[in-house]
């Protein structure tokens, strides 16, 4: 099985590059930028690596980026995952980026985007690996600094396949961004959004009417609220579920508790993704190994995962249908 699911063409809708900084990459940019680090080895930081909540990954999420200084870094960062996703069988990851997190360290947004971008087009021209750029806002802090840094961004809109919301959710409902996400969409950019990892089911409503979002990243408290989990089977809006997060972060006491085989009881659209591997246990495969053996999930179920989630990717056509025909070959063999 670990087999068939390291064939199987795998696509990831919910990735924060920063979060896959591994703590070997985050020693050597350390090093070459001049920063000490609380650490003293990858061990230690390793060690540290146990969470509550979102909040207490938080900490040391921003912690951990500080090594991130110009477009090198971001380069090595991007291309240090893809590479490794590769070679796991991904073949389309849609990313998601923090700029603000940047910006208020004093990076400036054109070495977060250079190296990013540079990252992505040596992915899709050497990799055989196509990726999708969500530029992200952070919910804890004011909309007003997400409109200013969206307008500074506009020399790169045309490069955004969407915005997001993420950091801590509780008490940071959507609405507050209901600006940010018009904004977007009049400059032609789709909106995602975390909603309901920590946050109520009602985060998700607001998601899908104040914001407009086309995907809700996390999602797996919808099933506390019957109408909603309705109104999202029939429109069958994606749900980017992440298993080992969810476990690491203490939204469910274990995966074998998971709500995930009820959401797919209940004929939603899923996918599954890894959020933040380098801080979760692992990459895209790890999270479809633990499913199978927390679940028991076969063939049939990983490939019809996969296949909504190309179904969403944002991504263009020709490589979609290209990956479905992939991914059905795979499937059959
Ligand atoms: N949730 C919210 N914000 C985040 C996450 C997450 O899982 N990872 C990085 N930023
Ligand atoms: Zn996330």
């Amino acid at each position: 099985m670990q087999e068939y699911l390291r064939a199987l063409p795998k696509t990831e809708l919910h990735l924060h590059i920063e979060g896959s900084l591994e703590p070997e990459l985050m020693f050597e940019l350390a090093q070459r930028n001049g920063i000490e680090l609380d650490y003293a080895s990858v061990d230690e930081v390793k060690a540290a690596y146990h969470f509550d909540d979102l909040q207490g990954f938080l900490n040391l999420y921003y912690q951990g980026m500080n090594v991130l200084r110009t477009r090198q870094d971001f380069f090595d960062l991007a291309l240090d995952y893809f590479k490794r996703a590769r070679s796991e069988g991904v073949v389309h990851i849609d990313m998601h980026f923090d700029p603000q997190a940047h910006l208020i360290r004093g990076v400036a947004l054109e070495e977060v985007m250079a190296g990013l971008l540079e990252a992505k087009r040596e992915a899709e021209s050497s990799l055989d690996l196509s990726v999708g750029m969500i530029m992200a806002f952070l919910r804890d802090r004011p909309v007003e600094e997400a409109l200013e840094v969206f307008e500074q961004a506009a020399p790169y809109h045309s490069r955004l396949d969407a915005i997001g919301l993420d950091s801590a959710e509780r008490d940071n409902p959507p609405i507050e961004f209901k600006a940010l996400f018009e904004r977007a969409r009049n400059a032609g950019i789709k909106g995602v959004a975390h909603a309901g990892e920590e946050g109520p089911a009602d985060y998700i409503r607001q998601a899908l009417d104040e914001l407009d979002v086309v995907r809700i990243d996390h999602g797996v408290r919808c099933l506390e609220d019957e109408a909603l989990t309705e109104r999202l089977r029939q429109e069958q809006v994606v749900l980017t579920v992440c298993p080992l997060s969810n476990v690491c972060l203490k939204v469910v006491d274990r995966l074998e508790s998971h709500p995930l085989p009820a959401l797919l009881d209940k004929g939603l659209k899923i996918t599954i993704s890894s959020d933040d591997p380098a801080y979760f246990g692992g990459g895209l495969l790890a999270n479809h190994i633990a499913c199978h053996e927390a679940f028991g999930w076969e063939e049939s179920t990983f490939q019809a995962l996969n296949r909504n989630a190309l179904e969403e990717a944002f991504i263009d056509e020709a490589r979609r249908s290209e990956l479905l025909e992939r991914l059905t070959k795979t499937a059959n063999r």
